[in-house]
């Protein structure tokens, strides 16, 4: 069954054509990876896929509902999560009021309730927190949920990211590049909590240049080179596939060597 789905989909700025007619379907409750070269597009995809950029073709559909042309606070109302290339995290609030602000999207608070503090709302507060805690120590930030969030390692920051967009309840949650900048060990626990997340029923994209964590943790990847689609499988069949490999080394490489992190 899939959660979602596109079909044709493009976006083009000015004269260049960041993502063209691509057509795939992302299963639930399994982990989906986009990889390819810098500049392919994967970024552009996923600013499509949440809504934060307009397809200039095609459509978007997320369990049979066509989210095409809606705004990003309604493809977050339906259950698409993201975090972002570079951290987008406010230094100015605890960590755990990060995660907080992706529960708000879930809030239903009146206004006469907000106005005069209605008991009520001191309630819905006092679990709103404990459930971003709870999702805290589900990233493995248990250590941090008193801090404030510019005392946080970088590598901590990027879990901090996705407790928060957990925070707002997804089915299908976007990674891009969740394991950037990240040493081996702290690359292992995003593998591990990518899983995890996967098992709890969870839809996870993922985009990565690590292509040991890639090969790893995907059910299915979708390769993208110049916006198009290049190929698209399980990893041993994206692997040995020689586009792929061409695409990543250049022509004439295709010999038994795997993608590595690359550019054109
Ligand atoms: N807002 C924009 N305006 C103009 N061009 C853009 C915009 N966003 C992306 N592009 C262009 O679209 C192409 C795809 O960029 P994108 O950021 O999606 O690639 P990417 O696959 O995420 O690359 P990387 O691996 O380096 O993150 C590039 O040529 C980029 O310059
Ligand atoms: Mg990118």
């Amino acid at each position: 069954m899939s959660l979602l789905h596109v079909e044709q989909l493009g976006k083009e700025f000015g004269g260049v054509r960041a993502v063209a007619d691509l057509q795939f379907s992302i299963p639930a409750a399994k982990v989906f990876s986009i990889i390819g070269p810098n500049g392919a597009g994967k970024t552009t995809l996923l600013n499509l896929l949440t809504g934060v950029y307009v397809p200039s073709t095609g459509r978007i559909l997320f369990e049979q509902r066509d989210l095409t042309g809606r705004a990003p606070y309604e493809f977050a109302a339906c259950g698409i999560a993201r975090t972002f290339q570079n951290l987008q995290v406010f230094f100015n609030m605890s960590a755990l009021e990060n995660v907080m602000v992706g529960r708000y999207l879930r809030e239903r608070c009146s206004l006469p309730a907000a106005l005069f503090r209605f008991p009520s709302l001191g309630r819905a507060e006092g679990a709103a927190r404990a459930e971003c805690e709870e999702l805290m120590r589900f990233v493995g930030l248990g250590a941090y949920v008193a801090a404030s969030s510019d005392a946080m390692p970088y590598g901590a920051l990027k879990r901090l990211e996705i407790a928060r967009a957990l925070a707002t309840r997804p089915r299908l949650l976007l990674l891009d590049e969740p394991a950037a900048g990240l040493n081996p060990i702290e690359t292992l626990e995003i593998d591990a909590l990518i899983s995890k997340l996967a098992d709890s029923g969870i839809t996870v994209v993922l985009v990565e240049h690590n292509m040991r964590l890639v090969m790893g943790v995907s059910d299915h990847i979708l390769v993208l080179d110049y916006g198009k689609q290049l190929a698209e499988g399980t990893a041993d069949e994206v692997r040995r596939d020689p586009k792929v490999i061409e695409a990543y080394l250049g022509a004439g490489a295709a010999g038994d060597a795997a993608p590595a992190q690359g550019a054109h």
